[in-house]
C-alpha cells in the first residue's frame, strides 16, 4: 500500500516549451490513474509561463526550482516570491544539493527563503541530505539533523504548516544508486519524530518526500514506506510514461 500524495518534478535545468506541452498532455490522459496524488511540475523559471498556460487539473500544481529571499529591489538576475506568484506558483524548492554545492547556499539563506516563501503563503519543499563520506562516516543523522534546524529556524507553526521537506542523499541524486526503502525510512522516520518534537501535530502532518534516482521500477517499494509520503524527481520526470508511472505508483 502506497503511503504517497505528493510527487513533484524538478527538470532542473532541462526541458523546452515542447516538453511543458507534450507532458501537460502526458498527465491529462493518465490523470485517473493518479487521482487524488498531488502533482507538482518544476520547469526551469523561463517555462513557467507556458507551462501555467497547460495545467488544467487542481490536482497539478506549478512550482520553481529557486527564489530570491528579498522582496524587490536591486538585486540583478533574482527571481522575487511575488513574481512566483503572479506566475500561479504554489511550490518553491529549496535547498537542493545542487544549490548547496555549486551556489553555495547556506542553511542560513533557505532559511530566510524559506520564511518568505512561507509567510507569503506559498509551499517551501526544503531539501536535506547527506553526501557519501558522511553517510560512510555515519554521520547522517547528525548532518540531516543541523541541516533541519538551521534550514527551517524561526518558522512559525503555521509558517512549517506550509513546509514539505525532500530528503535526498547526495550520494543518490542523478547517479541510478537508490536508497534502498529501508535506509530511506530510516532516516525519513528521525525525520518525522524531529519534527513532531518540535512542531507537534503540525510537524505530523509535513510531508516527507524521498528523492534520488527514484523511477518507476523502485517508486512502489519505496512510497510504501510508513514515513515515505512521496518523491522529488529529477531526470524521470523528464520523461512522460516514466513520470506517470511514478505518480501511479504513489496512489497505490
Ligand atoms: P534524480 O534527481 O531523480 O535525477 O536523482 C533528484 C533530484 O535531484 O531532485
Amino acid at each position: 500500500m502506497s503511503n504517497a500524495s505528493l510527487v513533484i518534478a524538478n527538470w532542473k535545468m532541462n526541458g523546452n516549451r515542447a516538453l511543458t506541452r507534450t507532458m501537460s498532455e502526458v498527465l491529462r490522459d493518465n490523470q485517473a490513474d493518479f487521482n487524488g496524488v498531488k502533482v507538482v511540475i518544476c520547469p526551469p523559471f523561463t517555462l513557467l509561463a507556458e507551462m501555467a498556460g497547460h495545467i488544467y487539473y487542481d490536482e497539478i500544481a506549478l512550482g520553481a526550482q529557486n527564489v530570491s529571499e528579498h522582496e524587490s529591489g536591486a538585486h540583478t538576475g533574482e527571481i522575487s516570491v511575488a513574481m512566483l506568484q503572479e506566475l500561479g506558483v504554489e511550490y518553491v524548492l529549496l535547498g537542493h544539493s545542487e544549490r548547496r554545492a555549486e551556489q553555495q547556499e547556506s542553511d542560513q539563506v533557505v532559511a530566510a527563503k524559506a520564511a518568505a516563501v512561507t509567510q507569503a503563503g506559498l509551499t517551501a519543499v526544503v531539501c536535506v541530505g547527506e553526501d557519501k563520506s558522511q553517510r560512510e562516516a555515519d554521520k547522517t543523522w547528525s548532518v540531516i539533523k543541523a541541516q533541519l534546524e538551521n534550514s527551517l529556524a524561526s518558522l512559525s507553526a503555521k509558517q512549517m504548516a506550509r513546509v514539505v521537506v525532500a530528503y535526498e542523499p547526495v550520494w543518490a541524486i542523478g547517479t541510478g544508486e537508490t536508497a534502498s526503502p529501508a535506509q530511506a525510512q530510516e532516516v525519513h522516520a528521525k525525520i518525522r519524530g524531529w519534527l513532531v518534537e518540535n512542531y507537534q501535530q503540525v510537524g505530523a502532518k509535513v510531508p516527507l518526500l524521498y528523492g534520488g534516482s527514484v523511477k518507476a521500477n523502485n517508486a512502489e517499494s519505496l512510497f510504501s514506506e510508513a514515513d515515505i509520503n512521496g518523491g522529488l524527481i529529477g531526470g524521470a520526470s523528464l520523461k512522460g510514461d516514466e513520470f506517470s508511472a511514478i505518480c501511479r505508483a504513489a496512489k497505490g
